[in-house]
């Protein structure tokens, strides 16, 4: 019996891990976040409504589902605010069911500049392709041990005297290093101060919570945000996130022992997207790379950016498959690849080829023939055209784990379940 279940994104990001979470919540009883921040785009469509999440578990518009955002995620107090708000202004209740941990570093307003600081001016590296929400410099202060957690805003005093001084440290690098305007002591303070105490009554120990839960039999899900190739270990670094996006830190991002996690699901576009800058080695520059963004609707939910396209890459969903322990695939938007006439699978790198003058690894390709048909909206194999479950299989071959769901369009009910990870 599957307890627990991690899903994760198998390639850059983006890959439709919201609609799986929301999708697989039905049979949930806790869902969790363990790494990651509000740099997270997690888009939900039910009955036709589209909702954007970025903090909140995506399991968060079921009622009675409860919402952990564990010790493993950087924390903006005012995004979160902003979320709560945002669905509460929908009617949704969600106070009692939402629980964060304390031990959350907090993303300061100072960590969104220089974020932002490092990405316009060329001090520190080259640019990343952030999306600016001050995820990196939050992590840096989190393995720098200069972090402020959640719950020390519980002591205000003592908060106060924190912040002063990580603030001193960040106008210092903010002045002098990025000939920027500094940030304003008292009234990051004041702001902070104002946000912790709204959100104190959901402050909890995340640990305990998970561990009690899974004593009493319950199920939970630990949604990855980002995806494999962006973990700050086995990316594409440096143009990676400043988390690890893998299964492992499902466990470390949570305080739940990795033993307790039974399956993960790795989600995984039928072709490849990628925002940001860095290699993407089966990228397309032509018409069928306009199809893709066209018909995928391919542009950032959390910064609008148009996403980079190309064709499915199966070494590198392979490598994500033996870095998390992927026991099952979720395929997305099979639909997007309606009506071209050939596709290509990325099946390994040309050897020797070591880079070429992009930074580009040379992708060896497989071309399979493609469909007419419409798949939009299919929920059972036999419903697809003879190739797309061809191309389906061939993606299980190649990149060695077995296919558990297609997802055939935006909504809840578009998805064809070969396997219910929660059996
Ligand atoms: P950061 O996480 O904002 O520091 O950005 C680092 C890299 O991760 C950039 O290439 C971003 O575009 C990418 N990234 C961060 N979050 C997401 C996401 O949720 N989906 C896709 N890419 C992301």
């Amino acid at each position: 019996m599957t307890q627990t279940l991690v899903v994760l994104g198998a390639q850059w990001g983006d890959e439709g891990k919201g609609k799986v979470v929301d999708l697989l919540t039905d049979r949930v009883d806790v869902v969790a976040r363990f790494q990651g921040g509000h740099n997270a785009g997690h888009t939900l469509v039910i009955d036709g409504r589209k909702t954007v999440l970025h903090l909140l578990p995506s399991g968060i518009l079921h009622a009675g589902v409860e919402c952990i955002i564990g010790n493993g995620v950087v924390l903006s107090m005012a995004a979160l605010l902003r979320e709560i708000h945002g669905l509460e202004e929908r009617g949704l209740q969600l106070r009692d069911r939402v629980r964060v941990s304390g031990g959350c570093p907090l993303i300061l307003p100072s960590h969104i500049f220089l974020d932002q600081a490092r990405e316009t001016t060329n001090r520190g590296g080259g640019k990343i392709g952030t999306t600016g929400r001050g995820i990196g410099p939050a992590y840096e202060d989190k393995v720098g041990r200069r972090a402020i957690h959640l719950a020390m805003t519980r002591n205000e005093s003592d908060f106060s005297a924190r912040l002063e001084e990580l603030l001193d440290y960040h106008n210092f690098l903010l002045r002098h290093w990025y000939q920027q305007e500094e940030v304003d002591f008292a009234e990051a303070r004041d702001e902070m101060l104002g946000q912790a105490r709204e959100l104190r009554p959901m402050i909890a120990d995340s640990v305990d919570i998970l561990h009690q839960r899974r004593e009493a039999g319950h199920k939970i899900l630990f949604e990855g945000a980002q995806g494999s190739l962006l973990d700050i270990d086995h990316g594409t670094y440096p143009f990676v996130t400043s988390s690890n996006t893998t299964s492992g830190a499902a466990a470390t991002g949570s305080g739940f022992g990795p033993l307790h996690l039974d399956r993960v699901l790795g989600v995984a576009k039928v072709y490849t997207t990628r925002v940001g800058d860095g290699p993407f080695p089966t990228e397309l520059f032509d018409a069928t790379g306009e199809h893709l963004a066209k018909r995928g609707n391919e542009f950032g939910s959390t910064t609008g950016r148009s996403r980079r396209c190309g064709w499915f890459d199966a070494q590198a969903v392979r490598l994500a498959t033996r870095i998390n322990s992927i026991s099952g695939l979720c395929l997305t938007k099979l639909d997007v690849l309606d009506g071209l006439e050939r596709l290509k699978v990325c099946i390994g790198y040309r050897e020797g080829s070591a880079r070429d003058d992009s930074g580009q690894l040379q992708p060896v390709y497989e071309e399979l023939p493609g469909w007419r048909e419409s798949t939009n909206g299919a929920r059972a194999l036999e419903d697809l055209p003879a190739n797309a479950r061809a191309y389906i299989r061939f993606i299980e071959d190649t990149v060695g784990a077995p296919v558990d769901i297609i997802s055939t369009g935006a909504d809840r009910a578009e998805t064809i379940i070969l396997r219910q990870p929660f059996d």
